[in-house]
């Protein structure tokens, strides 16, 4: 049976929730699910903006057909064809021949490379600021290249000032009945997520994103619909802002994350009694095992807060495999504008920290703490020490706090 969210008077959420999915994009773990939006624009002429996942395709077409119910669907508008949103590109095109594909000259070659498919005269191909009038509604393309892959691109209409995002401003979790964001407390119980999605998405490419929100920005905007998550039609500046801070790579809070590894347990003590000096000292700090916690909450931890620690034990003359792994996933994801303070353990012939330093040297405008703390099996008194002074060091960047 449809489930459909109206949006406006003639536009209609069609998309679908996927709560079965345990890794998204093969990597990302998503224990509250996840949704494929879709919107379907019933104007003069039907204009469908992107379709779904795979697993979600039978709820997605009845949805789609519902809302038609005898008009015939006279667009498909594709803004990104990762399969999260393409993978139904091919049966929309079936059921209804007469509908056309708008999309860009990048897109299309992907359709080729996905699909082995083309028929020249269902493609009508859009460039930046191009139009397609529908009735009442004018769309208005915008290229939007790498927020998330290279042939992206957005829709503007200016008639009822709806931003058709893309992937930008998602959130990972399914939609739980609610389609607009100021229907739940999305600060509250949807924040980490939208960071989680942003971070691990689309972190890599802040330089794109900014010049997605510079170039929108001048364009009045009362609904942003993206791909994945909520609906935005309150508050639009909350999430904007977020957007730009996390595009510029400023952190969100003063604060430290620590992330360590540890096999015996002495990596984790030190960063325990260091985590607990630190708030000894008025400061906001978490703690991340890199074994334990799914490197996307970590990455996203780390956009969050302004000051890195990295601890880990030494492993086969390495830095421990799955903190390496992290690093180097961090290091991908640009994280840039951080202080960084480093530990290291190693019971004959310790490297881990020289070699975490230099991964983290390839990062722009960090201040790595020239000091690396030194541990060579268990803690000592002059170790810890060693961890007062970082404490210390770390909370003179903290002058507002007791
Ligand atoms: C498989 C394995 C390989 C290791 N390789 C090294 C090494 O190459 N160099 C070194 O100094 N210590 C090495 N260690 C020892 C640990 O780094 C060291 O015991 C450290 O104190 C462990 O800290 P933890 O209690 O936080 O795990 C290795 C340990 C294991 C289990
Ligand atoms: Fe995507
Ligand atoms: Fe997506």
């Amino acid at each position: 049976m449809h489930c459909i969210k109206k949006i406006t008077d003639d536009l209609i959420w069609v998309g679908a929730n996927d709560r079965r999915l345990a890794m998204f994009e093969g990597v990302y773990s998503v224990p509250d699910g996840v949704s494929y939006n879709s919107y379907l624009l019933t104007d003069k002429k039907t204009v469908l903006f992107d379709t779904v996942d795979k697993s979600v395709r039978e709820q997605f077409l009845e949805n789609v057909s519902e809302t038609l119910k005898e008009r015939p669907l006279d667009y498909l508008v594709i803004q990104h064809m990762e399969p999260d949103h393409s993978a139904s590109v091919l049966e929309i095109m079936a059921l209804y021949p007469d509908m056309r594909v708008v999309c860009n000259a990048k897109t299309l070659q992907f359709i080729k490379q996905f699909y082995n498919f083309y028929d020249e005269s269902r493609f009508m191909i859009v460039k930046e600021n191009d139009t397609l009038d529908t009735g009442r509604h004018l769309l208005r393309f915008i290229m939007a290249p790498m927020v998330h892959w290279p042939e992206v691109m957005v829709t503007y209409d200016s008639v009822d000032k709806i931003l058709f995002s893309s992937d930008a401003f998602g959130c990972f979790g399914a939609l739980n009945g609610a389609i607009f964001a100021d229907e739940v407390d999305f600060n509250k119980d949807y924040i980490d997520e939208a960071r989680r999605y942003y971070t691990n998405i689309v972190g890599k490419y802040g330089t794109q994103v900014g010049a997605l929100l510079k170039k929108v920005s001048t364009a009045q905007i009362e609904i942003i619909c993206p791909l994945h998550g909520f609906v935005w039609r309150k508050n639009l500046n909350d999430i904007v802002l977020k957007y730009s801070q996390w595009s510029e790579y400023q952190p969100e809070e003063p604060g430290v994350m620590i992330a360590y590894a540890s096999v015996y347990g002495h990596t984790e003590n030190a960063a325990e009694i260091l985590a607990s000096m630190l708030w000894d000292r008025g400061i906001k700090t978490v703690m991340f095992d890199v074994s334990v916690t799914p490197a996307s909450k970590i990455v996203s931890a780390a956009f969050r807060w302004s000051h890195l620690v990295f601890a880990s034990t030494t492993y086969n003359a390495g830095i421990f495999v799955t903190m390496e792994a992290f690093i180097s996933d961090l290091v991908a994801h640009n994280i840039q504008n951080r202080t960084v303070a480093l530990i290291e353990n190693g019971s004959w012939a310790p490297t881990s920290g020289k070699l975490m330093r230099a991964q983290l040297e390839k990062c722009k405008n960090i201040r790595l703490i020239d000091e690396t703390i030194n541990i060579r099996s268990g803690l000592n008194p002059e170790q810890r020490s060693a961890l007062k002074s970082m404490a210390e060091m770390i909370a003179s960047d903290f002058p507002f706090v007791s």
